[in-house]
Formats: structure tokens, C-alpha cells, sequence
């Protein structure tokens, strides 16, 4: 299991009394993949459990609106994206479940913390750059903003660990950089946020590409029955070099290999490792294994999806809920921002 970082500056800044404040967010533009799982939700289940932490999970289902402009889409991607945290083994009872929209302080820090971001570094932003290629007649000035939003859903609570994967940890610095500005000219007060300890991970497509995304077409969706899988596993893109089953190939350049990586043993590793460097076994053998080992890793995932989603209503409840538990929590910071910053003054009474 990954350890949370020690890094003094995160920890010296739980308040006394209080506990560190977990969170972080999946944004609702489709179907929940293997890479959110790997390189996300497994790590929020886990920080869920403990009870020395304090954990919000929300949808971000604003930041969704920069890439998806599909209204019902939207409606019907948000309480799937709550059943799979609670699929995953969330529990509302200990987590705070809830959607960015709900929260509308949130909002209100974004404008705040435009004002501690300088222009010229949302433009340097790769993920800016990345997205406003991939959809060059939609560079909207949300893209831009992404990241200043994303600091505003994180130290909202006031948050000290966010587990994401490694795609997201240019945010986190943004965030850190807004929290350090933000403290050195109003006095300390947010907690300078940070990932989990280990680097983050980043699981491959299956089309060959660096990234499992749900935009992408290239993913094993947590919801795939395992014949789904397979007929998308089967002719994932492996070492080209293997042309026959009678080439050897290079696990170190191979995306499947990558993925076993994540859910394999040791001895499996040795076995397509060897297996794939001297032709000993062809790549069906070695996509058999990783089937079988992804089948069983998301057996009680599945089992748990089917049953919350003959719950009619019971994701909208969770989220009524959680919006409320976030309110609380986040207004008090953004009243405590506005305060520093000279601003809100005469709100009156709330
Ligand atoms: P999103 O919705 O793209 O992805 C949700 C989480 O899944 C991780 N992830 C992956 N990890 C490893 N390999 C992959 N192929 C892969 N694909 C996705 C992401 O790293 C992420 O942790 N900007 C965020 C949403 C967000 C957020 C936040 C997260 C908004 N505000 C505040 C944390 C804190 C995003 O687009 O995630």
C-alpha cells in the first residue's frame, strides 16, 4: 500500500485536534476505467478505511464542463461516478460524498484564487496545452482556468493529501503554489497539499498510447463483464516487434506488460518476463494471465455495482447528504478567505 508523504510541510500543518483532510475528485465525462481504479480510487478506499483521516470525494462535474457540453450526458455520468465510489468500498457514513456544482463556495474561491495566479503559468499548463490541441474549436477560457478551480476543490477543506495519479500532479503543484501565495500575503492558513509519497502511476491504453483515458476509446472499463474485456484485451497493442509468436519482445516498451505491473505477482512478472523475452510464450498467453488477475481484482467491485444500481435513487441521496457535510466545512473557509482578503464584509447574517 502507498504511504502518505511525511513531508513536514504537509503534516506540521494539522491543526491540533484535527485530522488530515483527504481528498480528491473524478471528473464525470464517461465510463470508470482501469486507470481510475489503479491510479486513484483504490488509494481512496484505502485512506476511507482509516480513522485518522478525514476524507471528501467529490464529482467534478464543473470541470467536466470544459471538455463535455452534453447536459444529459452529464446527468447521467454523475450518479455512476457515485455508485463506483461507493462500489469501490466507500462509505458515506465516514466519507463526505458530493458534487462540485452542490458546493457553490467553491466557486467563490476559484474567483479568489484567480487573483494569485499569474496568466503566463495557466498557459505553460500541459494539460492546457494538451486539451486545447485535442479540441482546437473549443479552447474555452474553463480550460485555461482548470487548474485554479482544481486548487479551489482541494483547499476548500483545506485538504493535505490528494490521491491522484501521476497526470495530475502539475495541478497539485498549481494548488500549492496558490496555497504558498496566498499564505505569504494574507498569513499562513492552507495547508500546502500533497500526492502519496510513492510517484504517482499512469496506466496505459490498450491502443498502445501513454494513457488510459475514458476519452480516449482504449480503456477496460470497472464495469466491463470479463467477455467484454477480453474481446478488448485480445487485440490490445503489444511490443511491435513481436510480429509471430516466434519473436521475442521487450517487456520495458510493452503497455501490457505495464498494466500487469499493477495487479500481478512477482512470480507472474518472471514468468512473462522470461516467457516474452525468449518467444517462450506468445502474447495471448501473457493478455490470459493479465485477464484473469484484472477478472478477479474487480470480482467484488462488480458484484457491489450491480446491487447499488437496483438502488433507486440511493446515489442522489448520498450526494444531498454529502453536499451538506461539504458546505459546512468549505464555507467556513471561504469566509475565512474573504475575511483575509478584505472582501464580503456585509455578506449578514449566515
Ligand atoms: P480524471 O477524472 O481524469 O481522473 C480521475 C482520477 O483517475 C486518475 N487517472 C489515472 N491514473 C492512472 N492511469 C490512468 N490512465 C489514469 N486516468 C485517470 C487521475 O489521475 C485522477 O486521479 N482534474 C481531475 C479531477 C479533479 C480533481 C480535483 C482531482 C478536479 N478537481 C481535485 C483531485 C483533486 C481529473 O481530471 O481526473
Amino acid at each position: 500500500m502507498k504511504t502518505e508523504s511525511t513531508n513536514p510541510e504537509a503534516s506540521r500543518e494539522v491543526e491540533a485536534g484535527k485530522k488530515p483532510v483527504v481528498l480528491s475528485g473524478i471528473r464525470a465525462t464517461g465510463r470508470m476505467h482501469l486507470g481510475n481504479y489503479l491510479g486513484a480510487m483504490r488509494d481512496f478506499v484505502t485512506l476511507s478505511e482509516r480513522d485518522d483521516r478525514e476524507c471528501f470525494f467529490f464529482v467534478a462535474d464543473l470541470h467536466t464542463l470544459t471538455t463535455l457540453p452534453d447536459a444529459d450526458q452529464i446527468r447521467r455520468n454523475v450518479p455512476e461516478i457515485v455508485l463506483s465510489y461507493l462500489a469501490a468500498g466507500i462509505d458515506p457514513e465516514r466519507s463526505t460524498i458530493y458534487t462540485q456544482s452542490s458546493v457553490p463556495e467553491t466557486s467563490e474561491l476559484f474567483w479568489l484564487f484567480s487573483n494569485l495566479m499569474p496568466v503566463g503559468e495557466l498557459l505553460k499548463s500541459p494539460s492546457y496545452k494538451e486539451k486545447a490541441q485535442m479540441h482546437p474549436d473549443n479552447i474555452n477560457a474553463g480550460l485555461l482556468n482548470y487548474p485554479v478551480l482544481m486548487a479551489a476543490d482541494i483547499l476548500g477543506p483545506r485538504a493535505h493529501f490528494v490521491p491522484v495519479g501521476e497526470d495530475q500532479y502539475t495541478h497539485l503543484e498549481n494548488a500549492r503554489d496558490i496555497a504558498r501565495r496566498f499564505n505569504n500575503r494574507y498569513g499562513d492558513f492552507f495547508p500546502l497539499p500533497q500526492p502519496l509519497q510513492q510517484s504517482g502511476i499512469r496506466v496505459p491504453g490498450l491502443d498502445g498510447t501513454g494513457k488510459m483515458g475514458k476519452s480516449d476509446g482504449n480503456t477496460l472499463d470497472l464495469v466491463d463483464t470479463p467477455d467484454e474485456m477480453w474481446k478488448k484485451l485480445a487485440p490490445a497493442v503489444t511490443d511491435p516487434a513481436r510480429k509471430t509468436r516466434k519473436d521475442p519482445g521487450n517487456p520495458d516498451i510493452c503497455n501490457i506488460y505495464t498494466i500487469h505491473t499493477y495487479v500481478s505477482t512477482e512470480e507472474e512478472l518472471n514468468w512473462v518476463r522470461e516467457g516474452c523475452t525468449t518467444a517462450g510464450i506468445g502474447c495471448l498467453d501473457c493478455k490470459k494471465t493479465l485477464h484473469k488477475n484484472i477478472s478477479d481484482l474487480l470480482a467484488e467491485y462488480q458484484e457491489r455495482h450491480r446491487d447499488l444500481s437496483a438502488r433507486k435513487g440511493y446515489a442522489e441521496e448520498v450526494l444531498r447528504e454529502g453536499a451538506r457535510r461539504a458546505r459546512k466545512v468549505i464555507g467556513e473557509t471561504v469566509r475565512e478567505a474573504q475575511d483575509r482578503m478584505g472582501v464580503a464584509a456585509y455578506r449578514g447574517s449566515s
